[in-house]
């Protein structure tokens, strides 16, 4: 090979090199969220991927704690300090209540680009704009009214998935006899709601479900049916082992795991951590409808996006966007969250039978209009009223109070927190 071949391929191969520098200059993001259990990071992890391999930079910035209290916190302290990340887990009226601080990003150009608009369903599509605008883009939807089982501890009392609360206290009050611990809990505020949460709706019913927790209804707060839902709340304490108090959700899924408890009531984000320590639907795990009424609990996650300065970043932020709402990623992110694609029209065929049974669930509910936000994940009602549920539910859980005072305490709270 002559010289000037040498140099031809040289001067290829630094070229070669060069791309993904290049563009690497152009898409950095740095990622706040709360994904750090061992399905979570699975999940999350596949986003850093899919960004890695188009040359972008992601800088990680997870903050512990299920549900997300603690990341909130985080994210007031960056933007006060005038020093927001790119992206930010974020979801339900968070998004229009950061936007109306003036602080979110505009990705609209992407959404128009890229026909947002004709896959997402209009719910979702509300929820990630401000002013008209879109400015978050989700990644999943998770259903919150999920109750997991081990079949093998289930045999040991010859119990099946219970359908009513009133099973469910049945076969709970025969595992305890048995000396199992029926239900695996963390004693955890948004925990305590988000087990709350499935009790009103399947004692009350979607119609229910929406008068008291998302439109906040006096008279539904201080109903008979509120009561009944503490009682039942009540009984559930009764069900947990005596170390509950402030264990981590994932845990609680170990303990499920392990066949050292017989069920955990959990959105399928504990489908993540069933997986992602190798078990199988229907086999080593069971997947049923909290009990009662039917409908679907909403929760999804969105990516929303923060003023920042500098091209880099904001390259970085329409990348990002870009791919959260690719079929691929849809799919490849959600196989492994627990949960289903925010996007219609992605296959099914990969997705197992607790992910089947929610997409054909969410039809039903949609069509039925049982489907419901979930007010412990903050899809329903402002943080400040999610606040106030939290509290109460959480005193009542771990003290004597009466349903009586719950549901007074409960209305007062919330009729203070609206004014
Ligand atoms: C939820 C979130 C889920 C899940 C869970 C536990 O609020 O939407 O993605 O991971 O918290 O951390």
């Amino acid at each position: 090979m002559n010289c000037l071949g040498r140099m031809t391929i040289a001067l290829a191969m630094a070229g070669a090199m060069l791309v993904p520098a290049a563009a690497w200059a152009d898409g950095t993001v740095e990622v706040l969220h709360w994904w750090t259990s061992g399905g979570e990071a699975k999940a999350v992890g596949e986003l850093k991927t899919m960004f890695e391999a188009e040359g972008g930079k992601w800088i990680d910035s997870p903050v512990a704690g299920g549900g997300g209290d603690a990341a909130m916190t985080a994210l007031r302290a960056r933007v006060v300090a005038g020093n927001p990340p790119t992206a930010v887990q974020l979801k339900g009226p968070n998004i229009e209540e950061w936007g109306a601080q003036g602080v979110l990003a505009s990705i609209d150009d992407v959404a128009k680009a890229e026909g947002w608009e004709k896959v997402l369903p209009p719910t979702l599509a509300k929820i990630m704009k401000y002013n008209g605008k879109y400015v978050a883009a989700p990644v999943n939807i998770h259903r919150v009214n999920w109750v997991w089982a081990n079949p093998a501890v289930l045999a040991k009392v010859g119990a099946s998935m219970p359908k009513t609360w009133d099973e469910f206290n049945a076969t709970a009050d025969k595992l305890k006899a048995a000396g199992i611990t029926p239900l695996a809990h963390g004693g955890q505020p948004w925990q305590d709601a988000t087990i709350f949460e499935t009790v009103v709706l399947g004692l009350g019913g979607a119609n229910f479900y929406r008068k008291a927790l998302v439109e906040l209804d006096e008279a539904a707060l201080k109903s008979d049916t509120m009561v009944k839902v503490f009682d039942q709340m009540r009984k559930l304490r009764g069900y947990v082992d005596p170390a509950f108090s402030g264990r981590d959700w994932n845990l609680a899924t170990t303990m499920i795991i392990k066949g050292e408890a017989a069920f955990q009531i959990m959105g399928d984000w504990a489908k993540g951590e069933f997986l992602a320590a190798g078990k199988k639907p229907g086999t080593d795990f069971l997947c049923a409808p909290t009990p009662g009424k039917p409908g679907f609990i909403l929760n999804s996650d969105s990516f929303a996006m923060f003023k920042v300065e500098g091209k880099e970043r904001q390259e970085g932020q329409k990348v990002l966007a870009r791919l959260i709402m690719s079929p691929k990623f849809q799919e490849i992110f959600n196989l492994a969250k627990g949960s289903i694609p925010a996007r219609i029209g992605v296959p099914r065929d990969k997705f197992d039978s607790c992910g089947q049974k929610s997409m054909d669930d969410l039809k039903a509910a949609t069509a039925a209009n049982t489907l419901v936000p979930s007010m412990a994940h903050e899809m329903a009602v402002p943080r400040s009223v999610r606040g106030e549920f939290l509290d109460v539910v959480t005193e009542h859980f771990n003290s004597d109070m009466t349903s009586d005072e719950a549901v007074k305490r409960l209305a007062a709270a919330i009729a203070r927190a609206t004014k």
